[in-house]
């Protein structure tokens, strides 16, 4: 089979899974599918105001809600149901924008036939949420256009993807300078060897598609992405034995990144003295903000960063919310390891016998 078949027969066997074998999130086999325990309090009234049936066929692994999203134009890569869409929507505002994009028509019939409820439940003149019939492989064929999102959102999908390094470089092209691919993702500690890819209710699990979470850092550093942050992870465990016994050796993560277009971002972080301040002025977030797992900025504290966290700051749409010590001027070495050990926790992993959710 040439690559290419390849590649759209497994794009059919996950459209089958998700469009027909799947009736809602009760149907999947592994905890991948996020609880809202850990969901932020204001996310709940938003969550609330979703249509049942777009929830009841929510799939996603995390939580795709990043901060300062008000009047902003944002793509959701897979977008499902919509469930994702639907909640940004509401944190857009009527002046935002929100476009998903899917391959299966399942799950946009449902998506598409709650527009204009939410338009209706959110008190907008028009609907500002659409979907688009497309694969992320191919979103340029799309008339989307380039340097036109300000975020870029994916939840539980890029793992389905036959080929990663063309999604990662179609959004990064489709990303505003300074715009975010904020996503959501299921990650392995090691490389899935080809049998279990070839397992079709693996890879419809999002577990045997998931990439070996390094090759994901070097495909987003390929695709322009220099500076990939983590923000949150947690294992994944399995309830089906007959999939447990299969996986057993391999540990699976859900994991949030973000990954910020900003061209000047170097290889490593430097140290050229600067440190910011935030003035807690970003909605929701009055103590802190976090802009990854090592980057919790607390409120009025000066706080040290390298170069790309000073540029990922002050590039970008969270500039008018710091102050900003320092420039470019002197360069005092390499500011910390970016590290090469497995960036997520492991405490409660399948295979070190814990579990968990959120
Ligand atoms: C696990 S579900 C997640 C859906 C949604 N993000 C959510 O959180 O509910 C994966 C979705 O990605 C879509 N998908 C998978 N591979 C795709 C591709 N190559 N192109 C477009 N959509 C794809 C599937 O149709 C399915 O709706």
């Amino acid at each position: 089979m040439s690559k290419a078949s390849a590649a759209t027969a497994q794009n059919e066997q996950v459209q089958q899974y998700y469009g027909q074998t799947l009736q809602g999130s009760h149907d999947l086999q592994t905890n991948a599918c996020c609880t809202d325990d850990a969901m932020p309090q204001y996310l709940k009234p938003i969550l609330s105001n979703i249509h049942d049936e777009v929830m009841m066929r929510y799939y996603g692994c995390g939580l795709v809600s990043p901060e300062q999203l008000l009047g902003t134009r944002i793509l959701d890569l897979g977008s499902g149901s919509g469930r994702d869409c639907y909640a940004l929507a509401q944190l857009v505002g009527e002046q935002g924008e929100v476009i998903g994009v899917d391959m299966t028509d399942e799950q946009l019939d449902v998506a598409n036939r709650h527009i204009e409820y939410h338009q209706q439940k959110f008190g907008y003149q028009q609907p500002n949420t659409q979907f688009k019939k497309g694969y992320l492989e191919q979103l340029d064929l799309l008339d989307l256009a380039p340097n036109s999102f300000d975020v870029i959102v994916s939840n539980c999908v890029i793992n389905l993807c036959s080929d990663k390094a063309a999604v990662l470089k179609h959004a990064f092209d489709l990303l505003k300078p300074g715009g975010e691919l904020y996503f959501s993702d299921v990650y392995a500690n090691k490389r899935v060897q080809k049998d279990l890819v070839d397992d079709p209710l693996l890879y419809g699990e999002c577990l045997s598609g998931a990439l070996y979470w390094n090759d994901f850092i070097n495909l987003a550093k390929a695709a322009g992405f220099t500076d990939p942050r983590l923000v949150e992870d947690r294992p994944i465990t399995v309830d089906n034995p007959m999939l447990q016994e299969k996986i057993k050796h391999i540990d699976f993560y859900s994991a949030t990144y973000r990954l910020f277009k900003l061209p000047e971002l170097e290889s490593h972080c430097e140290d050229y003295g600067q440190a910011v301040i935030y003035q807690g002025t970003i909605e929701h977030h009055p103590h802190a903000f976090t802009l990854d797992k090592h980057h919790h900025i607390e409120t009025g504290k000066v706080f040290p960063v390298c170069g790309n966290t000073w540029r990922m700051l002050h590039d970008t749409r969270f500039a008018p919310h710091f102050t900003f010590i320092g420039n470019f001027d002197t360069h005092y070495g390499i500011y910390a390891d970016c590290g090469t050990s497995l960036p997520f926790d492991q405490s409660s992993a399948v295979n070190s016998g814990g579990g968990g959710c959120c």
